[in-house]
């Protein structure tokens, strides 16, 4: 098989890389380990800014998503039972949409296939040959059968344990991490949601987030330990848990349920350098990872795909390399600047098993100066609402 754009990963920035391509005449293969219905499965993301939505809109769908998300003027931080609003409208005239990425994904594979494009699940031993060379081929093999593909480009769109990142020689690659001493457990409910923005919780029990996905799908978390197990939990002990760090007036209006999915997530705070390696491009959770604190996942993904998307229409269509030479440069400065949001809104809401009564104290401090000052919550609103391609 031979193709202009060889895509790794058909998760979200996969898939999306692929229609926006293949919109613009760049032909593309998408490899996926997985099958549909198992990328379908995974409970992720929730809140969109408005640079991913225009993604959408560019790769034409975002009709249902036009349809059905519901924008989010603002967000909700308490801490004990006290709270108060961050206004993104007010503040800086922008809001963020709720749109799962369960749904971007659905939307996309429906697109895919409405095009034509080409998917191939439940591949296995993805290699990626002469990346640094001017003949890159990737190799795998479905049902014990290899086959190959010779292409120009390949985007590297495999998520954390991808293969790709591992591909580039570590005389190369250069890797920052930090690693959070807690979890967040999160569960699915067919339940009406506590509050009409999201509330972002910080209490002396840890950290706690009310979200949702539609009027009737609500989505919780907690901070929890990392040897917790999803299995340790029964339901009535998550929502008591959740009762007990929000403020009361919320605890007293929750609407419990079953939980209809249940997971841990590790927080990490990851970036590899550099995000280009010859002709091979990292994208998405390929090259960054941030805790899910202030919602970056996702949409940081969607600007590395608006930068490469850009840097290829320009080399096809225009002969200039430009956008392509200078993607790594691009991305990593705006991962970056994710990467300190995410940290930040993690360090000033979770509790820390290690933590002094002084860092409590400047916790507590920080959240008081959010609370009163113009400058810090409009500089927390930009970031929340997304910092311009
Ligand atoms: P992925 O979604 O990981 O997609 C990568 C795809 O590549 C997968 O489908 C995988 O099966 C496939 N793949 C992997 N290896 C190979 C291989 N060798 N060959 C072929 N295919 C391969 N972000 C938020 O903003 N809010 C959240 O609440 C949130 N919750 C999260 C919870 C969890 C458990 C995780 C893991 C992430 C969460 N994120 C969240 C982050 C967000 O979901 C990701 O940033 C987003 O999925 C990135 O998309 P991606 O396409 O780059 O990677
Ligand atoms: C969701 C997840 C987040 O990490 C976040 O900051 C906001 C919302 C969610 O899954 O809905």
């Amino acid at each position: 098989m031979r193709t202009q754009v060889c895509i790794i990963g058909g998760g979200p920035s996969g898939l999306l890389l692929s229609q926006l391509l293949q919109r613009k005449g760049i032909d593309t293969v998408v490899l996926e380990r997985k099958t549909k219905d198992y990328v379908l499965s995974r409970i992720r993301a929730g809140i969109l800014e408005t640079g991913m939505v225009d993604l959408m809109r560019e790769a034409g769908v975002a009709e249902r998503l036009d349809k059905e998300c519901f924008v989010h003027d603002g967000t909700v931080i308490s801490y004990g039972d006290e709270h108060f609003g961050i206004n993104f409208k007010d503040l800086v005239d922008r809001t963020v949409v709720v749109y799962g990425q369960t749904e971007v994904t659905r939307d996309l594979y429906a697109a895919r296939e409405a095009m034509d494009g080409k998917i191939v699940y439940n591949v296995d031993g993805v290699v990626i040959h002469g990346a640094d060379s001017d003949a890159p081929y990737v190799t795998y093999t479905v049902d014990g059968t290899e086959h190959r593909i010779d292409c120009e480009f390949v985007a590297g769109c495999d998520g954390f344990h991808g293969v790709s990142r591992q591909t580039i020689p570590l005389t190369v690659r250069r890797e920052y991490e930090k690693l959070y001493p807690f979890g967040w457990l999160g569960i699915l409910s067919e339940t009406p949601p506590v509050h009409e923005e999201l509330i972002y919780a910080s209490s002396e029990r840890g950290f706690a987030l009310c979200s949702m996905r539609n009027e009737n799908l609500s989505r919780y978390y907690i901070q929890c330990s990392l040897s917790d197990h999803p299995g340790d939990w029964t339901d009535a002990a998550f929502w008591e848990e959740l009762k007990r760090r929000i403020p009361t007036e919320a605890a007293e209006k929750l609407v419990t349920g079953p939980s209809i999915e249940k997971s841990i997530a590790p927080l990490r705070s990851f970036v590899t350098e550099p995000m280009r390696w010859g002709r091979l491009f990292l994208c998405g959770d390929a090259a960054h990872i941030v805790p899910p604190t202030g919602a970056k996942g996702l949409n940081t993904a969607a600007s590395d795909i608006h930068y490469l998307y850009h840097g290829m229409v320009a080399h096809y269509l225009d002969g200039d390399s430009e956008g392509l030479d200078r993607y790594s440069e691009k991305a990593l400065a705006r991962v970056w600047k994710a990467e300190r949001f995410s940290w930040w809104m993690t360090s000033l809401l979770h509790r820390f098993p290690d933590q002094s009564e002084f860092d409590l104290k400047m916790q507590q401090a920080e959240i008081a100066f959010l609370r009163t000052n113009h400058a810090a919550q409009v500089a927390m609103a930009e970031n929340y609402v997304g910092l311009p391609y």
